[in-house]
């Protein structure tokens, strides 16, 4: 393969969850303007077809399919729509979580039903949909799945326990996955944001913490989706082949391994 090629995701199909906003979008975007499909398996019906229009207003690809993550039924439609439209699926980023809606609360006080919701949606839905894209990946004998879990979880940040246990487990998932699945051709890894600051705003950070948060920064300025893609499109890429079971930090250097 050409060095050229490594970077070539022309023409591959790639499941962005949760895409209808904030860094999930930006992924989409990214990936249509390299040349890939960018599916858009959002819960938010009008924001999947926003981006999806946006992609395509800018000369890209892109399908919209409402899905909800949590649950196994939609993904199933999500994937037989996906597989009759494009017949194959290369990359699946799991994204969609429950986060910018998030109260933050000492974990005392998390009632059950939170709890349970945000671990149905944050860590279930990654496991359901990299069920799902399995078939696809398996056959083709190539695949990327792409966890976007938190760099929270080294932090050890209060007060949104539910958020920062699936976030743990998503990064200890996409090791053992990844030794399940590398003779498949299929890597895994799992992209570890600091706080990012995306179009939507959010309770979760107070602007007293946004400043701390960037004084524990190497590169003292605020990170923004922009700042992952790059790591995005390599792990997404033929480039990564023999990348997998790894966790990245995209924290401007808040921590380290
Ligand atoms: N922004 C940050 O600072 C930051 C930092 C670390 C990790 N992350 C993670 O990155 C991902 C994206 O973050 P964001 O800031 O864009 O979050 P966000 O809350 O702005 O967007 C999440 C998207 O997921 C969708 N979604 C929620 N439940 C869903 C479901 N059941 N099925 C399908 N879609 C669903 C929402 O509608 C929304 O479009 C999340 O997993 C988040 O935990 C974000």
């Amino acid at each position: 393969m050409s060095a050229r090629d490594l970077f070539d995701l022309t023409g591959r199909v790639a499941i962005v969850t949760g895409a209808g906003q904030g860094i999930g979008r930006a992924f989409a975007k990214a990936l249509a303007e390299c040349g890939a499909v960018p599916v858009i398996a959002e819960l938010n019906e009008a924001k999947a077809a926003a981006v999806a229009t946006e992609i395509m207003d800018a000369g890209g690809k892109a399908f919209a399919v409402t899905t909800d993550v949590a649950d196994p039924a939609s993904i199933d439609e999500m994937i037989e729509a996906v597989t009759d439209e494009f017949g194959r699926i290369d990359i699946l980023i799991n994204n969609a979580g429950i986060f910018s809606t998030l109260e933050m609360r000492p974990f005392d006080q998390i009632p059950l039903e939170e709890w349970e919701r945000v671990l149905r949606v944050n860590l279930t839905g990654p496991f359901l949909c990299a069920r799902a894209v399995l078939p696809a990946m398996r056959q083709a004998k190539w695949g990327r799945i792409i966890n976007i879990a938190s760099g929270a979880v080294r932090l050890g940040r209060p007060n949104y326990l539910h958020y920062i246990a699936t976030k743990a487990a998503l990064a200890g998932m996409s090791l053992s996955m990844a030794r399940e699945l590398g003779g498949d051709g299929i890597t895994v890894n799992a992209i570890l944001p600091g706080a990012t600051f995306t179009e939507i705003e959010r309770k979760t950070v107070t602007p007293a913490q946004k400043e701390r948060i960037i004084a524990m920064q190497c590169i003292p300025r605020a990170e923004t989706p922009d700042d992952l893609i790059g790591t995005m499109l390599y792990l997404a890429s033929p480039a990564s082949g023999f990348v997998t079971g790894q966790t990245i930090n995209l924290d401007g250097g808040v921590t380290s391994s």
